[in-house]
């Protein structure tokens, strides 16, 4: 089989990553590196070539051949370029995969995901990452719920727990920024376990929250938020994410329900318990391998793995010609559950998810940049 030529744009942290991951996938490899700062591009052409790999081809924009039809662009760029440099490299006839957050806001996510089934219907795959649903505890605890093993889901408890260190913020320009990364501790860092929580229990019908900024100097957007959310099926579910809790520990998912309930752990499966159903569970240890329990020594690669079972969903829909696990209508569920949060704390009051997802409070969070 051929391999799938892929584009990196954007050759920051999140870049290398993914070009560690593509040179250690069988089908993909790293034919094009685009990035407007040369010296980032320069050094990650550098770290494909001295892996022993075909040098990349270097870019500093989207124009002159960075696009192959039928190859795959990669968006690590900061956030707010995400949908802009997707709709160009599916415009061009390459198959897509968005870093997550989608983009900044439903506003701008809408954009694309609005034209998910014209890209799908034209054979190309969109996918957003993220990656944690990937994680053996994720899908042995989706593969419980899924399967009925927790009986009806009555709520969830979500935390992310950790520190980011002022530096961080004065890491990149765009960095604590409304309009490049559209929030702070629940839009960067929580936003992937806001997926997984929507991932198991469904669509939001009412967010409830409050957001602070209680750390960081000189950023524009939350080091700490905490919201409810009711969900279609009637379950209730708290969220906590912050980037303000020295020294910062692991993030935790609990989900229960009236057969079962499950602990995800920094990644990790704590506890599961799943009565009901045609395979129940009744302990984490029958459900993943040890070293996916909570408290196994992580592999050092652990974070480019992940990554990793992501790119191997991609190529899997690439050549099946199926939908990815994650398609460009979860990245704007996820979006617009983050901006829920900002849109009910900037208006002191609970927001109806419908509104967020159609527009109607488009312009509240704007209203305090
Ligand atoms: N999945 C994850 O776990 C994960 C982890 C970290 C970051 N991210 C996401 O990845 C994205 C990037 O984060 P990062 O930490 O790598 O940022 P970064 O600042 O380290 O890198 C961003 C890079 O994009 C480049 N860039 C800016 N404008 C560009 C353009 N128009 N075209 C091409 N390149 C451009 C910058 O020069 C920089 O090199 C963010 O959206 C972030 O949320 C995801």
């Amino acid at each position: 089989m051929t391999t799938i030529p892929v584009t990196v744009v954007g050759a920051g942290i999140i870049g290398e990553t993914h070009a560690d991951a593509v040179l250690r996938h069988t089908r993909l490899r790293v034919a094009a590196v685009v990035d407007p700062d040369a010296a980032a591009r320069d050094a990650l052409a550098a770290r494909v070539a001295d892996a022993g790999h075909p040098a990349p081809e270097r870019f500093a924009d989207l124009a002159g051949g960075a696009l192959v039809p039928g190859g795959l662009v990669t968006v690590c760029t900061p956030t707010g370029l995400h949908v802009e440099v997707a709709e160009r490299a599916l415009e061009a006839g390459a198959h897509v995969l968005v870093e997550k957050p989608l983009d900044t806001a439903p506003r701008i996510a809408r954009r694309l995901a609005d034209r998910a089934d014209a890209f799908a219907a034209r054979g190309l795959v969109a996918s957003v990452v993220s990656q944690h649903r990937f994680d053996p505890a994720s899908v042995a605890v989706a593969a419980a719920a899924r399967a009925g093993g927790l009986g009806r889901l009555t709520s969830a408890v979500a935390s992310v727990p950790w520190w980011r260190a002022q530096s961080y913020y004065d890491s990149a320009e765009w960095r604590g920024t409304w309009r490049l990364d559209g929030g702070g501790a629940l839009m960067n860092q929580g936003v992937h376990t806001v997926d997984l929580l929507l991932w198991l229990l469904g669509t939001p019908v009412t967010v409830s929250a409050f957001t602070a900024r209680l750390a960081h100097e000189g950023i524009e957007v939350e080091d700490v938020a905490v919201a409810v959310l009711r969900f279609a099926s009637g379950a209730l579910a708290t969220l906590h994410a912050t980037t303000a809790g020295h020294p910062g520990i692991g993030v935790r998912l609990q989900v229960h329900g009236t057969a079962g309930s499950a602990v995800i752990h920094d990644d990790q499966l704590e506890f599961l318990n799943a009565t009901a159903g045609p395979a129940p569970v009744e302990r984490a240890a029958d459900a993943v391998p040890a070293g996916e329990l909570r408290g196994a020594a992580k592999p050092d690669d652990s974070f480019v793995q992940g990554h990793l079972r992501q790119y191997d969903d991609v190529v899997a829909a690439i050549d099946g010609g199926r939908p990815p696990g994650v398609g460009l209508h979860d990245g704007l569920l996820a979006v617009a559950t983050v901006y829920a949060v900002y849109a009910s704390a900037a208006l002191g009051r609970p927001v109806a998810f419908d509104d967020v997802l159609r527009g109607a409070l488009d312009d509240v969070v704007e209203v305090t940049r």
